[in-house]
């Protein structure tokens, strides 16, 4: 049976599974085919992929533009699993109108909800704004790498009391908003647990320890395609190394006459 928002929202309530949530990303067509035949509940199509896909250093540069077309292409590629989609940077930041157009974009894209970054009062308007409008929402904090500048880097967010108190405020402010699950990413795990004792709907690790209701990787990590990945990440396979050394024996066989017969 295909994976609705009600399910996720419900997960944690009598009478749904309560096993972990799994979430994996995908970027185009075939990374989506594969995550939803391989069983994840939730499909999301990150702006990790700016990275992972485009060849960015950071998610920043990726548009609204750029998304549609990976979200489109995702969409043709998954069944049965949740399909959600990142806004990307300066999609919904400038205001609430900017926001409730880029998260219907993707809608029409083929989404069945949007991922915003942040837990300030202005993220909150923005998600109650969305929820309203039908649109339903995946909260994302600790480290949310579109501050990365504000972070100095890919750092470990939520170490002292004060940043602590803060996410989780920010974690129970989106629920109260409407958001129907939330990405924990790279906060320590004891925080992760607070946090997930605290709310209602599901919380989704990344880097946060063993205690969230799900977990969620980047596909190229697990899959070792990527060319780096980080230090909370679990690599399942070498694909990157195997598609090199089958392209080379493809190479290899043109230039000797072996291919084709
Ligand atoms: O962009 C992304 O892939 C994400 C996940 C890592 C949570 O936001």
């Amino acid at each position: 049976m295909a994976v609705s928002v009600d399910r996720i929202l419900r997960w944690k309530q009598a009478g749904v599974p309560t096993q972990p949530i799994a979430v994996l990303t995908a970027w185009d067509v075939m990374s989506g085919q594969i995550v939803d035949q391989a069983g994840a509940d939730i499909v999301l199509v990150g702006d990790s992929l700016a990275m992972v896909a485009l060849g960015y250093d950071t998610t920043l540069p990726l548009t609204l533009e750029d998304m549609l077309i990976c979200a489109r292409a995702v969409r043709r590629g998954v069944k049965n699993a949740l399909l959600v989609v990142d806004l990307p940077f300066l999609s919904y930041q400038t205001s609430v109108e900017d926001a409730i157009r880029a998260a219907g974009c993707m809608l029409k894209a083929g989404a069945q909800a949007v991922k915003l970054e942040g837990g300030h009062e202005g993220v909150v308007e923005r998600v109650r704004h969305l929820v309203q409008w039908g649109i339903p929402v995946m909260g994302h904090v600790g480290l949310t790498p579109q501050s990365v500048n504000q972070f100095g880097g890919f750092r470990k967010q939520g170490k002292t009391q004060t940043e602590a108190d803060r996410i989780l405020a920010e974690a129970q402010a989106l629920e109260q908003a409407g958001a129907f699950c939330i990405v924990l990413e790279h906060i320590p795990a004891d925080l992760a647990r607070d946090i997930t004792k605290s709310l209602g709907i599901p919380t989704i690790g990344i880097g946060a320890g063993s205690h969230c209701d799900g977990q969620v990787l980047v596909t190229a990590d697990v899959l070792g395609l990527s060319a780096w990945q980080p230090p909370f990440a679990k690599v399942y396979a070498n694909l990157r190394q195997q598609a090199i050394e089958a392209a080379q024996q493809f190479c290899g066989e043109v230039r000797s006459g072996k291919f084709p017969v």
